[in-house]
């Protein structure tokens, strides 16, 4: 199994996408210039056929609604379908309540179907299964590890929202960082087991600064109990023009920034109830919040699904963009899909 290189084709022959690790920026900017594309054409159009007689298996040991679902709904927009194995919390309902391994059961789903997108409660095993894949296997989230492609439609949403061109031209050559004027993204709430934190400021690292022609500072504002991960915090460190930052303040921590990604308390990774229920509320985004902001512009975002930490008074407010950026997700999973399965 290869790595995504530089080269367009290397999406049908990498084997698929298991961590953010394995984006180069080649590679980022096509399944953008793609994703892009997907969403004029299901705008004018719906979609279209070229996914015709391929089969999507999404197998889910863990919960899911936005990332299940906009697979889904990405194969059906390109004339695909799909098969889904609903394995719930643990394995519940599926043959590895038999004791079946998870990679005779990624086999097996091989046998029926052209890529499989795969959840499990297990940092590191997808990882684990991807020597025994005959076809594309994609992370869709492996316990408090990564979450790659919900990585790759918050960068495409940082970028669609705050206008910056992906591809560098003679006027905008984004492979030049301006160090005087660094973008400053804010990553709030449970950075210790939230994944899409995780796959974010490691995917950020790697291509953030190219893509977007700045330097980067990513401030991490939680609880002190929970906080980014020695490991990303040193696989970002590798990397050039990027300042991480720790605040436990959020409005301190917003200042002059231009993006806010917040995140939920994961309260089925805590080891003790009262821990999370000691933490929970800890920070509240709300309208006042955003209009005390000395950047007026700064956009909000978050995965979803949310509990309470971002009030519905701003909903409606145009720099909350995390409606748009589930959207986005799937014109992002119908380019991930048409490049694995050659079909750009
Ligand atoms: C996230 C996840 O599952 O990690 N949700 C998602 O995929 N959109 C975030 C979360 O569960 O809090």
């Amino acid at each position: 199994m290869s790595f995504l290189t530089e080269k367009a084709e290397s999406w049908a022959e990498s084997g698929g996408l298991v961590s953010v690790n394995d984006i180069s920026l080649g590679g980022l900017r096509l399944l953008f210039e793609t994703a892009v594309k997907m969403r004029k054409l299901v705008q004018e159009k719906g979609g279209d056929r070229r996914l015709e007689g391929r089969v999507l298996a999404t197998v889910f040991f863990e919960a899911s609604t936005r990332t299940s679902t906009s697979f889904q709904a990405a194969m059906c927009r390109l004339g695909g379908s799909f098969v889904h194995v609903d394995g719930g919390v643990g394995g519940a309902s599926s043959a590895s309540k038999k004791g079946e391994s998870l990679s005779d059961t990624i086999r097996c789903m091989e046998c029926y179907s052209d890529v499989t997108v795969l959840r499990h409660p297990i940092r590191g095993s997808i990882a684990s299964v991807l020597p025994s894949c005959t076809k594309p296997l994609v992370n869709a989230g492996d316990g408090v590890g990564e979450h790659p492609t919900q990585a790759l439609l918050d960068l495409f949403t940082i970028v669609d929202e705050l206008s910056i061109p992906i591809t560098p031209s003679i006027n905008n050559n984004n492979d030049k960082t301006d160090i005087d004027n660094p973008l400053v993204i804010v990553m709030l709430g449970d950075l210790k087991h939230g994944r899409t934190v995780h796959s974010l400021a490691k995917l950020i690292a790697r291509v953030g600064p190219q893509i977007c022609g700045k330097e980067i500072h990513l401030r991490y504002c939680s609880p002190t109990s929970l906080p980014m991960p020695e490991d990303v915090q040193t696989y970002v460190n590798q990397f050039g023009a990027v300042k991480q930052e720790t605040f436990q303040d959020l409005t301190q921590a917003i200042q002059n920034a231009s993006v806010l990604y917040v995140t939920r308390l994961q309260k089925e990774r805590f080891d003790n109830s009262e821990d999370y229920e000691r933490l929970k509320g800890a920070y509240v985004v709300d309208q006042q919040l955003l209009n005390n902001n000395e950047n007026n512009e700064m956009i909000v975002m978050h995965p979803l699904p949310r509990v309470d930490e971002i009030h519905t008074n701003v909903d409606n407010d145009p720099r909350a963009a995390y409606f748009r950026q589930m959207e986005n997700g799937m014109y992002v999973r119908m380019a991930i899909l048409a490049l694995l399965l050659n079909k750009p």
